[in-house]
């Protein structure tokens, strides 16, 4: 019986994960810690809402296990040491130096977490691979953890998780499956069977699949890899639609319409961000070189290599329909972060079509409902194509959306946010410079609607 567990990494995947853990199973203490002291007092602060990540329904879930059996603290050595089950859930970034560089997995995070195990430990854990891994990771994380000679004893379980952002808390409540992976000789099924147990307090139990270690681990990175190549492979479409005249709307529903290709993941827009697909296909893309099978790498590469166009394209579509010029004009981006419902910026479409145009000198004002000026900054810095002083003077941050579009040349649609589309585009369009543009990036406004106030609108794919 699991009594305690311990979370390293207190960020996307660790923090809702581990509240719904503590909301579901009561009896479990969770504790989950980080090396960073703010992200830790931030979800800690008096007020819930102020917890680091934004997810739907998420506060509420802190609220009601916080203090009972929910626990967020910078003290990693004493949460391990007390676990019965220790989750990694670190962040594992493309690697950025030394071999591999650009495509392969960072591990260092992962191993530190093993080493850390590995010397604090004093009793039997389970150790679960939360985070993305490389497929036989596992193997690198057996090796350090079974030679520490103090005679503990440790299980490895891969348990990749599937939520999505904006969506964390209903998918974690409502997972289409659970995969949990482990080793297949007695001891490995009994650790796979104490996770299960876990779960099971309120996942259906023919939704909890258990295959072998090797298997689960890469299932995640080919889940991801499936989800993002339905986007570019629409994405690519939606560039046919605009040269033949047919609407990419159109092709979507009438496509989704046959049960074996489905409706989801067929939306038209400026290409997929967020921290994970990009970083998944480039280590599968890693993984196939490695193992010599080129003709795999390519064909999964070209998925990212899609991505980078339909981004590259759409700014410099933008350019083009402003006269070729777009020094000093305005330019609005309502939305910033990499899809509705999250403040999660990672890899946005947003800040490499701000990268471009602010090579051609335009001035950038962003608004968006949940990412503030520092965070965009951030961003564009981290980017190192100009200096933090040249970012900031191409780029205001405003609090105000009418603000933001006030004065400008044209609007980019960045992020679906919904309350976007209920804006008063009269008003907007009022306070624009004329001829006043909308580039819909994400293909949520009403073409008919804009037009009819007197916008010149472009959406993707038609
Ligand atoms: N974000 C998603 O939607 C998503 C979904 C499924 C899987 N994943 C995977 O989950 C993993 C975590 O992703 P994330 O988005 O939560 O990352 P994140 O960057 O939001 O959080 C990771 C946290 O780990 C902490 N950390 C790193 N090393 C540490 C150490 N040695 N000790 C203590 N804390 C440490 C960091 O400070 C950070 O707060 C990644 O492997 C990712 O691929 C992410």
């Amino acid at each position: 019986m699991i009594k305690k567990i311990c979370c390293i990494g207190a960020g996307y995947v660790g923090g809702p994960t581990m509240a719904v853990i503590a909301q579901k199973c009561p009896n479990i203490q969770v504790t989950v810690v980080d090396l960073n002291e703010k992200r830790i007092a931030a979800w800690n602060d008096v007020n819930v809402e102020n917890i680091p990540i934004y997810e739907p329904g998420l506060s509420e879930i802190v609220a009601e296990s916080r203090g009972r059996n929910l626990f967020f603290s910078t003290d990693v050595d004493k949460a391990i040491a007390e676990a019965d089950m220790i989750f990694i859930s670190v962040n594992t970034p493309t690697k950025t130096y030394g071999s591999g560089k650009g495509l392969a997995a960072d591990l260092k995070h992962i191993e530190l977490c093993a080493r850390q195990i590995a010397r604090v430990a004093t009793t039997n854990k389970i150790v679960v691979e939360k985070s993305t891994l490389p497929v036989r990771t596992a193997e690198a994380i057996k090796s350090i953890l079974h030679n520490t000679g103090n005679g503990v004893e440790f299980q490895i379980l891969s348990n990749p998780e599937f939520l999505a952002e904006g969506t964390a808390v209903a998918d974690l409540l409502n997972p289409d499956r659970v995969l949990i992976g482990g080793d297949q000789d007695a001891k490995g099924q009994e650790a796979v069977q104490a996770l299960v147990d876990i779960y099971a307090n309120w996942v259906p139990k023919e939704k909890i699949l258990t295959t072998n270690v090797w298997s689960s681990e890469l299932s995640k990175l080919v889940a991801n890899a499936f989800l993002a190549q339905r986007v570019s492979s629409i994405n690519a479409i939606s560039e046919l639609c605009e040269k033949t005249g047919a609407n990419v709307n159109e092709v979507s529903k009438a496509i989704g319409m046959d049960s074996r290709i489905g409706p989801k993941f067929l939306k038209a827009s400026v290409g997929f961000g967020g921290s994970c697909f990009q970083k998944d296909i480039l280590n599968l893309v890693y993984i196939a070189q490695s193992y010599g099978l080129q003709e795999v790498a390519d064909y999964w590469e070209q998925v990212i290599i899609m991505n980078n166009h339909q981004k590259r394209r759409f700014s410099k579509n933008i350019v083009t329909t402003l006269y070729n010029t777009v020094a000093d004009k305005k330019i609005a981006f309502l939305g910033w972060a990499f899809k509705k419902d999250t403040n999660d910026t990672r890899e946005s479409a947003a800040i490499y079509v701000a990268d471009d145009l602010l090579n051609e000198q335009a001035k950038i004002a962003v608004y968006d409902p949940k990412v503030g000026q520092d965070q965009v900054y951030a961003d564009m810095n981290y980017l190192e194509s100009r200096s933090p002083e040249a970012n900031k003077k191409g780029i205001t941050v405003m609090l105000d959306p009418y603000e933001a579009c006030k004065d400008a040349h044209a609007i980019a649609i960045m992020t679906e946010w919904d309350e976007f589309i209920t804006y008063d585009w009269k008003k907007i369009y009022q306070n624009m410079n004329k001829p006043a543009f909308v580039f819909d990036g994400r293909n949520i406004l009403d073409k008919n609607e804009l037009e009819k106030i007197g916008f010149k609108y472009q959406a993707i794919g038609s």
